[in-house]
């Protein structure tokens, strides 16, 4: 199948770095949004992250204006229902995306591939509400977008191998490298990064280590670029605290009780960078412990 329109939904930090990457890659790429300001907001971002690679000469004036121009919006969700594929990246709340599968469906072509970049739902359940369970998958983008290599591709338990086949030669179109994920609960990155997460924040917890000496020494002693709780600050703790909900529900199984450390912060509202507040409090000129 040969992809070459694409339709965004959601045009949060996932859905603009998803633009901005595939129309860099040459594709034509529409992105909706039930906010016009997201909307907005998102062309702004990709214009200003298409520019600071254009500063650093990764990419050329022209590159970065032919790339623009495949961009378009729109407010109509039911506008993207010619294109090739679309990539499903609002709020991770259930409700929502079945909704916006609901209200696509009766537009769609026959061959279109819908696929979602959820962090954590269930591929197969998605799939199940549509018309179209062998043409759907998980598309899982990492954050940021424009600088993270992996793309896993998650069937769902009805998924056929030709719309496998055509999401792994999009993933190779756009340079990066894509990993097969069955559907249980996290998937591949999260089902790892978020359990050694949480064992950084029983560390604390438990006061083997301090924030500083935890993330020195994973940093140092495993050559990790972050420490892992600079990490959570990064990903925000109440994604964090949600993901570890998600494998404990789903696999029963109390090595994944989230930590109450966790819990706690996000309790306060301290989610991390996003609100300047998490391991680290960001709000003076260099990154402090909370701990
Ligand atoms: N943030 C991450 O690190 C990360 C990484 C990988 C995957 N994801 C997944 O990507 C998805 C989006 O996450 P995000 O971080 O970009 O969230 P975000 O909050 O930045 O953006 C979500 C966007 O969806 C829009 N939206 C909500 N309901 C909608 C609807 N009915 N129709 C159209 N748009 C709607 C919102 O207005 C918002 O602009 C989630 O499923 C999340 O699990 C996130």
């Amino acid at each position: 199948m040969d992809i070459r329109t694409v339709g965004v939904v959601g045009a949060g930090q996932m859905g603009n770095g998803i633009a901005h990457v595939f129309a860099l890659a040459g594709f034509d790429v529409t992105m909706t949004d039930i906010s016009q300001d997201a909307l907005t907001a998102s062309v702004e971002k990709i214009a200003q992250n298409l520019d600071r690679q254009v500063g650093r000469a990764k990419l050329t004036e022209a590159e970065r204006d032919a790339a623009m121009a495949r961009i378009s919006t729109t407010p109509t969700l039911t506008d993207l229902g010619k294109l090739d594929l679309i990539i499903e990246a609002a709020t991770e709340k259930e409700v929502v995306k079945h909704a916006i599968f609901a209200e696509l469906l009766p537009h769609l072509g026959p061959q279109t591939i819908l696929t979602s970049n959820t962090s954590s739902i269930s591929i197969t359940r998605l799939a199940s509400q549509t018309d179209r369970p062998e043409r759907f998958m998980g598309f899982h983008f990492m954050n940021p977008v424009p600088v993270m290599q992996l793309v896993e591709l998650i069937r769902g338990i009805a998924t056929d191998s030709a719309t496998y086949d055509a999401l792994e030669a999009v993933v190779a179109k756009l340079g990066k490298t894509s990993a097969s994920a069955e559907d249980f609960p996290a998937f591949i990155v999260n089902r790892i990064l978020m359990p050694m997460i949480n064992e950084a924040i029983y560390t604390l917890y438990e006061g083997v280590g301090s924030v500083k000496s935890i993330d020195t020494s994973l940093k140092l002693g495993a050559n990790h670029p972050m420490g892992p709780l600079e990490l959570a600050d990064f990903i925000g703790l109440d994604t964090c605290l949600a993901i570890m909900n998600v494998l404990h529900d789903g696999l029963a199984d109390t090595k994944y009780r989230p930590c109450p450390l966790l819990t706690k912060y996000v309790e306060a509202g301290w989610l991390g960078r996003k609100t300047d507040r998490g391991f680290y409090d960001y709000r003076g000129e260099f990154p402090v412990p909370t701990r």
